[in-house]
């Protein structure tokens, strides 16, 4: 993601985007009905990357969102949001937070929220860049507080550039231990290697008490650095979540993709001996963030990758999606996830699976008994996609798609299958976006798909279950 000139990014404020202009793209955007999904949140116009500041608050759920509205490519970030009260019907409010100083005068990068009593905190990256020494960058972390209304009652600058770490410190997440505010933040050490820092606040949040470094595990020394740390708190244990870059293709299952996403678990803040393993086996998935709404522990990731242009939406001037929100449990040894129970409030009437069965719809929910080993094609006779278990693996397989994305970094995915998962399979389809969730959630592959013509789905090995059409989400836009 490379930054432009500054004259250019000047001119890629909101601010600087017309009601017209705001107007041409969202009916261009509009004029898009083959791969704009209908139940994944996307941006109104624009890119969108990272979801930021999740949070329960007043009732609703805040999904924020790394925001290029200007144009379909990273650049000038703000954060947009959606809010809804039940992930059915949403507020489209478009843009939160723009770029305001000169602290944040390269765009507003990614973070997250707490809640603190009637308060929602935010926690941004300033990406500054200085132009009195050419425009190195030089991040700040800012603070802010938003009240029941949604007007922000409090932008403050937090954490300045720590000289320690290169221009690389970025993605404060917040979160409460043992009654103390702590951030944790991605960096990256002078020698070029991933770090996560762990600084504990003061009571909300008007200053940093103290900063220390998370022992993390060796294999991630390999990491040049560790973005969207998250974290979720399991009773007694911690699981926390990272995005690390430069990790090289370790075997068939592992960091295949251009950036991978991993978590460990400790019982305290050390995770030096923890085992790293993989959230998400798919093709299509970063920088996902975890909340918890007071009874369920959720995550929303990007259901894209960095350096990726997607075929075909760019030309409808909207580029990338989120995957649906996932309800996280720990199970024998691992992390499981499953669309949220809301999900099936958008079911139409089921239909028994058949081999051959009809998937013109688009939108669908499959939920099926299967074999250990089983295959399912889903597409047309000549592109489709395979989705199935195998000697002791879960797969997919993307090679026979109509428009192809990343072939170079390969074209099936795996997971391991233990053989006392459940034999249960969902898979969520939604125009462009498949999101696969294998032995009742013990193995997740997330994908973007492009296929013209979904004819049907074919299987073997599949006991019974069924399948339901899905109807879309609402979307009410709030302002511009
Ligand atoms: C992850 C990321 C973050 C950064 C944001 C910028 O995808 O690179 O580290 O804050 O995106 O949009």
């Amino acid at each position: 993601m490379e930054d432009a000139s500054y004259e250019e990014k000047a001119s890629e404020v909101f601010d600087k985007l017309t009601p017209q202009d705001i107007a041409t793209k969202r009916t261009l955007v509009a004029t898009d009905k083959l791969y704009r999904p209908k139940l994944h949140l996307c941006p109104p116009f624009g890119l969108l990357n990272d979801p930021n500041g999740l949070a329960y608050f007043n009732d609703y759920y805040y999904i924020f969102y790394q925001w290029h509205p200007n144009a379909t490519k990273h650049g000038m970030k703000h954060w947009g949001l959606y809010k809804t009260k039940d992930f059915i019907n949403y507020k489209d409010v478009g843009l939160f937070l723009a770029p305001h100083h000169l602290y944040d005068n390269f765009g507003i990068y990614s973070g997250g929220a707490c809640v603190i009593g009637e308060e929602l905190h935010l926690f941004y990256t300033g990406n500054h860049r200085d132009p009195l020494q050419n425009y190195a960058r030089l991040p700040h972390q800012w603070h802010l507080v938003v009240d029941k209304h949604d007007h922000i009652v409090l932008r403050e600058e937090l954490i300045d550039f720590n000289a320690s770490y290169t221009e690389h410190q970025r993605d404060p997440y917040p979160f409460f231990r043992e009654g103390k505010l702590h951030l944790l933040l991605g960096a990256q050490s002078l020698e070029k290697v991933g770090k996560l820092l762990l600084y504990t606040l003061s009571d909300r949040a008007s200053h940093v008490e103290g900063c220390q470094e998370v022992l993390l595990p060796k294999e991630l020394d390999e990491a040049f650095m560790l973005e969207c740390p998250t974290l979720m708190c399991d009773g007694e244990t911690n699981i926390l979540i990272l995005s690390p870059q430069g990790l090289a293709a370790k075997d068939k299952y592992s960091y295949n993709n251009i950036y991978s996403v991993v978590y460990m678990r400790s019982g305290s803040m050390d995770f030096s001996h923890s085992a790293v393993q993989s959230i998400d086996s798919g093709f299509d998935f970063y920088a996902p963030q975890i909340f918890h709404d007071g009874k369920r522990s959720l995550m929303i990731g990007w259901l894209g990758q960095a350096d990726t242009i997607y075929p075909h939406e760019v030309e409808y001037g909207w580029s990338q999606v989120l995957t649906m929100p996932r309800e996280l449990s720990y199970k024998q040894g691992r992390l499981c996830a499953l669309p949220i129970a809301e999900l099936q409030m958008l079911r139409y009437a089921p239909r028994a699976w058949y081999s051959g069965i009809d998937c013109s719809t688009r939108q669908l929910d499959f939920a099926l008994q299967v074999e250990q080993t089983f295959k399912i094609k889903l597409g047309n006779e000549k592109y489709f996609i395979e989705i199935g278990a195998r000697a002791g693996d879960y797969y997919i397989d993307r090679s026979q798609m109509q428009l192809a994305v990343n072939e170079q970094y390969g074209s099936v995915r795996y997971g391991k299958q233990h053989s006392t998962d459940a034999r249960e399979l969902r898979i969520i389809v939604d125009n462009s976006c498949m999101e696969v969730f294998f032995g009742a959630g013990a193995c997740v592959m997330s994908l973007r798909f492009f296929i013209d013509n979904l004819a049907f789905a074919v299987g073997e090995g599949i006991v019974g279950g069924e399948v339901y059409a899905l109807r879309p989400i609402t979307l009410e836009a709030v302002r511009e």
